[in-house]
């Protein structure tokens, strides 16, 4: 199988890494990919944006499957597209991508389906906003409607803050919509539970927990993720079956009467409290890095799970998984989330490729003349299994402190609340 893999982050050299390793496949190309894919599949640089031309580049390289990493793409309709031109792609439509893609559509998917969720309003006027202020308390949650990369939520702890960022939204700050959606502010932990989806049925697909925050014990502004580990200790059985009544199978069944089915990957965004699960999002994709955590630890052809779930035969396939446990810490170029250098050289040696315990994904990387730089704010993955978290992350942190990055840091305390 020729398989074609849109994105370039640490999720997409995962998936890559894989895909690479499955006997059904011949070649990869990745759009746009980075540094680590360039090793183990062809990189081609286009906007995947551009529906037109990516379709003349799949016909090109003969693909037979097309997998979509990132979540914009999957909003902006490109498995409708591909479907309409009869090429086989792994993701949800567009309507079903909705559940990532507008706050107000999952929150209202939530209401209709009695699914456990923060309290909230739909807010389109400051009047909205005014009416709901009057009965809540704080901290507050305003979330923009539409996609915002990681930066649409904040936690207001007073009414002037929700006024100003409100404001802020209203203007079109987040060039997506100017809704928004103010809720109330959920305690507890958080846990991302994972999902493969076809037409037909639904797979466990691993649980995984990050750190958003830059800093050190979560601290300091939210970040697209800066370390995570899996399995989440805290989802038992018990919760699993309380996650999958309460909000999995009414979301899927809610999709599925709008004849919109929902399939791919469903990152399904949890806050628990006193063992009960609250949902707090919906991703429409593998998270990053929670991929990266996950992916080591998947036993079964990815290839051979994907082909099943676009012909709707996931029921027949079984999904194994090793007994490790896995975390990754993420090396980030200096001033991340803020402003950042790129173009700044790493350099190459043997401690950058993976081995058998340990693997780096790249996310922010590429080859300038031969030479690896980087390319962004979060630019390695250090990933490790084992038995002990503490273990694993002190074999990550000795890798880290070996490839001797001065251009980058990372948080020492992954999984500081487990350890
Ligand atoms: P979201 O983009 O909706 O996942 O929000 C980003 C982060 O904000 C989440 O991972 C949570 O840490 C936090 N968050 C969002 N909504 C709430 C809420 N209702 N209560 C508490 N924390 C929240
Ligand atoms: N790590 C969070 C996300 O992928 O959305």
């Amino acid at each position: 199988m020729n398989i074609a893999l849109i994105g370039s982050g640490g999720r997409e050299h995962a998936l890559c890494q894989k895909i690479y390793e499955s006997k059904i496949t011949k070649n990869i190309i990745c759009i746009p990919g980075n540094a680590g894919t360039a090793k183990i599949a062809k990189n081609i640089n286009l906007d995947f944006l551009n529906f037109s031309k990516l379709l003349k580049v799949i016909k090109y390289n003969k693909i037979n499957l097309v997998v979509v990493g990132p979540e914009e793409p999957l909003v902006k309709g490109l498995v409708d597209f591909l479907t309409k031109h009869k090429i086989k792609v792994f993701g949800p439509n567009k309507y079903a991508a909705k559940l990532e893609g507008s706050k107000a559509f999952m929150k209202s998917v939530c209401e209709k389906n009695k699914i456990p969720t923060a309290q909230f309003k739909i807010c389109k006027t400051k009047k909205d906003v005014n009416n709901f202020l009057k009965k809540s308390n704080f901290p507050l949650v305003v979330k923009a409607d539409g996609l915002a990369a990681g930066k649409g939520v904040t936690i207001c702890k007073n009414k002037k803050q929700v006024l100003r960022v409100s404001n802020e939204i209203f203007k079109g700050k987040f060039k997506t919509s100017k809704k928004l959606v103010l809720e109330e502010f959920l305690e507890g932990e958080e846990a991302s539970y994972f999902l493969i989806v076809d037409k037909k049925n639904f797979k466990f697909f691993g649980s995984a927990q990050d750190h958003k925050r830059v800093g050190e014990k979560d601290t300091g502004p939210n970040t697209g993720g800066m370390g995570a580990y899996s399995p989440a200790p805290i989802i038992n059985k018990e919760l699993e079956k309380k996650i999958i009544k309460k909000i999995v199978n009414p979301t899927l069944l809610a999709l599925k009467k709008k004849k919109k089915p929902y399939t791919g990957f469903l990152y399904v965004g949890l806050m628990i409290k006193n063992n009960e699960p609250y949902l707090i999002e919906y991703n429409v994709r593998m998270g990053d890095p929670e991929c990266q955590v996950i992916i080591p630890r998947l036993k079964t052809d990815l290839v051979k799970i994907f082909s099943s779930t676009i012909r709707n035969k996931l029921d027949k396939i079984n999904i194994k998984w090793k007994k490790l446990k896995s975390m990754t810490i993420v090396l980030c170029s200096k001033g991340y989330p803020g402003k950042y250098k790129k173009n700044k050289k790493i350099k190459y040696q043997k401690d950058l490729d993976s081995n058998k315990k340990t693997f780096i994904f790249h996310a922010g990387t590429k080859f300038v003349d031969g030479e690896l730089v980087s390319n962004g704010g979060r630019v390695l993955n250090v990933t490790s299994t084992g038995k002990v978290f503490k273990d694993i992350r002190n074999n990550i942190i000795k890798k880290i402190k070996k490839i001797n990055w001065k251009e980058g840091f990372f948080r020492k305390d992954i999984g500081w609340r487990i350890i």
